[in-house]
């Protein structure tokens, strides 16, 4: 499958770097010429990338085509452009309905999905709403694809996806908490990090629903238990589940 990037940023390279490392590492790639310096270092970097002289000949020389532009200047780079109706259209852009791309560019075989720099390692877990073939066979190869059968389910992946800088928050806020006690940085990162990236492992592999993974992980009358009560009591969930609802009610416009 030949894919056609249309904007060379942050979450295009993270995807190529890793397809280029997968078994589809044979399809070839056209990138688009802006953000020149990244472009040509992974067209440089990776086998069977290349960059074309205008966003058009992306189009045109791709038969699936990826939208990676930013959502505040989406309208403007994607009006004119030409997509036939018998290429697949891979959305990444966030808050931005299909039917808007479709009016822009003429598209008519349009998904939209959420790939995070973990691509690159190919340990994403990637929505994609409609589940089209061609882009559960990409993201399945960048860890794993995630078929969403309706927009408001996707729009709630969307939501939690945006939890990422909360996580590094919440680890950033106990690392200076333990720093202003005593740790060394250095220390209490190494700790904290390997302490998350457990847990992490732990959701992602126990058959343990979420609420049990807690109690699990809370000794009756214990510290854990202790902390999560005062979290819960000083409001911390609840802030948690209307962060959540104001930006489902961003996403939904
Ligand atoms: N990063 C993530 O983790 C992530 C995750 C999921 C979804 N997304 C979505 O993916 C999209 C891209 O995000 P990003 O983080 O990769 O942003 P980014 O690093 O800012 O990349 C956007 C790219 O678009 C390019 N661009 C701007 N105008 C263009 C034009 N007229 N023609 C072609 N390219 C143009 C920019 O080039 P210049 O630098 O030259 O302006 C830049 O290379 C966004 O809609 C975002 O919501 C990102």
């Amino acid at each position: 499958m030949h894919l056609g990037f249309i904007g060379t940023g942050t979450i295009t390279a993270a995807i190529l770097r890793g397809l280029k490392s997968s078994p589809h590492a044979g399809w070839p790639v056209t990138l688009s010429p802006r953000s020149a310096g990244l472009a040509a270092r992974l067209a440089a970097e990776l086998p069977h990338v290349t960059v074309a002289p205008d966003n058009q000949s992306v189009i045109d020389s791709a038969e699936t085509v990826i939208l990676a532009v930013r959502p505040q200047v989406a309208q403007t780079v994607l009006t004119g452009l030409h997509i036939r109706p018998d290429q697949t259209v891979i959305s990444l852009i966030a808050a931005t309905p299909a039917h808007h791309i479709a009016a822009w560019t003429s598209a008519s075989r349009i998904c939209r999905a959420i790939p995070l720099p973990f691509s690159q390692d190919r340990r994403d877990v990637v929505p994609v709403f409609p589940p089209l073939p061609e882009a559960m066979a990409l993201f399945s190869a960048l860890g794993r694809a995630l078929a969403v059968d309706d927009q408001a389910t996707f729009d709630l992946y969307a939501a939690t996806s945006a939890l990422m800088a909360s996580y590094f928050g919440i680890l950033e806020t106990a690392a200076a908490w333990a720093v202003a006690n005593g740790m060394q940085p250095a220390d209490a990162r190494t700790y904290l990090a390997g302490l998350f990236a457990n847990l992490g492992h732990a959701a992602l592999q126990s058959p343990l629903d979420l609420a049990t993974l807690r109690v699990e992980h809370a000794t009756r009358g214990g510290l854990n238990e202790q902390v999560f009560a005062d979290f819960a009591a000083h409001g911390g969930t609840q802030a948690l589940t209307a962060a959540l609802d104001t930006i489902l009610a961003r996403i939904r416009g």
